[in-house]
């Protein structure tokens, strides 16, 4: 069959890794891709936002089916608008209708959602503009540090963790008052959950569901999680607090109820759901310390987590998605590796703040025991016609690697990642050593 998977990050070269190594694929497509995607299919120059394109595209090539990667296409209604359009309604669209998006669309559905249907998050309220004086009232009822989160998508800037009610006023004024625009309309106050993360990912038909290897990601840009949040730093998979007993909890108190919410609510939701979930460490209304609760729901696979998660997984993940498209996911086999994987992200010098982008690469050829996935890395020509892959992103690259264990794995990135070098090359080194 022939795929055509969306996105141009870490996570997209990790699925279209993944993806290629199926026998039942015949061609894969990538659109728009990386350096790296184009090792393992074809990049074809079209954004992932642009359903028209990708329509034309699909009909031109024959396509069986898409693959979305990032959220915005999602939100956006890529999978209603296949379902609307002749000669593409049959097409499989790996990823919610855009209802089912609004789980990761709108932090106030998602609330909503959670509270309907039982599923333990934080007690919350939203708030508008012409809320504020409430808001600023609720906020008192609270204890520190408060939790603002803007509605809407915010590329991974709308939540913001304040320490003193002044603050949090403050920021719950300019949030409303537009700094975010659009999606910042509404927010989100809710009570902080202390505790350790981790992600989960679930495959879901709408029915059946797979859950697949649970990993955590780093966030911060500096050791010891420190300093401003990034697209992500590295991740490990799998998470040893996330044990069997936890796990139990996860899949009755929080999965369930998810895919049967869904099912109930009629919210067609054909792909992959992850649970930003956290252990907590205290006592609150509907969770006992050491037990899950839901930060926040994301529609896609996550990012850098995708580049350890897919690692592990033993079966053919089309196989899988065709279990996804055709409703019988639960017929399907999910066997899982039960190595360790790590990723290492490679990052641009200043990056999250301002950093430059177009520095050769070297080194990449040389890496024999991890496995290099592109983030944002691209082949720029030069004008003798030679082809060289350039830094093109903040994050460039996430080396990945199996170990018996997490340290064997990280020692394994970290050899691999000495050998690959572009000018402001930076790495966080202590991933992984919270757990
Ligand atoms: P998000 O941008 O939604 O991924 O949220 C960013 C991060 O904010 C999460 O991964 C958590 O670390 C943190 N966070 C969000 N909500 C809460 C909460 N209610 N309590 C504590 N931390 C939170
Ligand atoms: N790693 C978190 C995310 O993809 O949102």
């Amino acid at each position: 069959m022939k795929i055509l998977l969306l996105g141009s990050g870490g996570r997209e070269h990790a699925l279209a890794w993944k993806i290629s190594q199926s026998p039942l694929v015949s061609k894969l497509y990538i659109a728009p891709g990386n350096a790296g995607t184009r090792l393992v299919g074809r990049n074809v120059p079209i954004k992932a936002t642009d359903f028209e394109a990708i329509r034309q595209f699909v009909i031109a090539e024959d396509i069986d089916m898409v693959v979305v990667g990032p959220e915005q296409p999602l939100v956006e209604g890529i999978y209603d608008y296949f379902r609307n359009e002749r000669y593409v309604r049959n097409v499989p669209v790996i990823g919610p209708s855009k209802m089912g998006a609004q789980l990761e669309g709108s932090k106030d559905f998602a609330k909503a959602f959670m509270q309907r249907h039982g599923i333990p998050t934080a007690a919350y309220r939203t708030f508008t503009p012409d809320t504020i004086a409430e808001g600023k009232d609720f906020l008192r009822t609270l204890q520190p540090p408060y939790v603002l989160k803007a509605d809407g998508l915010c590329a991974g800037k709308g939540v913001l963790i304040l320490d003193t009610l002044e603050e949090a006023e403050r920021e719950l004024e300019e949030m409303l008052g537009g700094m975010f625009g659009q999606a910042s309309s509404r927010v989100v106050i809710e009570e902080y959950l202390s505790g350790i993360e981790c992600s989960v990912f679930v495959l879901t038909d709408g029915r059946d569901y797979k859950i697949l290897p649970v990993a955590k990601d780093y966030k911060r840009i500096g050791e010891g999680d420190t300093g401003l949040n990034t697209g992500g730093m590295g991740s490990v998979s799998p998470v040893p607090f996330a044990d069997a007993e936890f796990m139990k909890k996860v899949e009755k108190r929080i999965i369930r109820p998810t895919i049967e919410g869904l099912r109930e609510e009629h919210i067609d939701y054909r792909g992959f759901i992850f649970l930003g979930l956290i252990r907590v460490d205290r006592d609150y209304s509907c969770a006992k310390a050491g037990d899950p609760m839901v930060i926040e729901y994301n529609v896609r696979m996550g990012d850098p987590e995708t580049e350890s998660v897919m690692l592990r997984i033993e079966s053919d993940l089309v196989d899988l998605l065709c279990g996804v498209a055709e409703r019988n996911l639960g017929s399907r086999k999910l066997t899982i590796d039960p190595r360790t994987a790590v990723s290492v992200m490679l990052v641009s010098g200043g990056y999250p703040e301002h950093y430059e982008k177009g520095f050769p690469i070297t080194g990449l050829d040389t890496v024999e025991d991890s496995i290099v996935f592109h983030a944002g890395t691209k082949v720029a020509v030069a004008e003798d016609g030679t082809e060289q892959v350039v830094t093109d992103g903040g994050r460039v690259l996430a080396v990945s690697s199996y170990g018996a264990n997490r340290k064997e794995a990280l020692a394994t990135s970290f050899a691999s990642a000495k050998r690959i070098e572009f000018e402001g090359k930076y790495l966080r080194r202590d991933i992984g050593s919270d757990l």
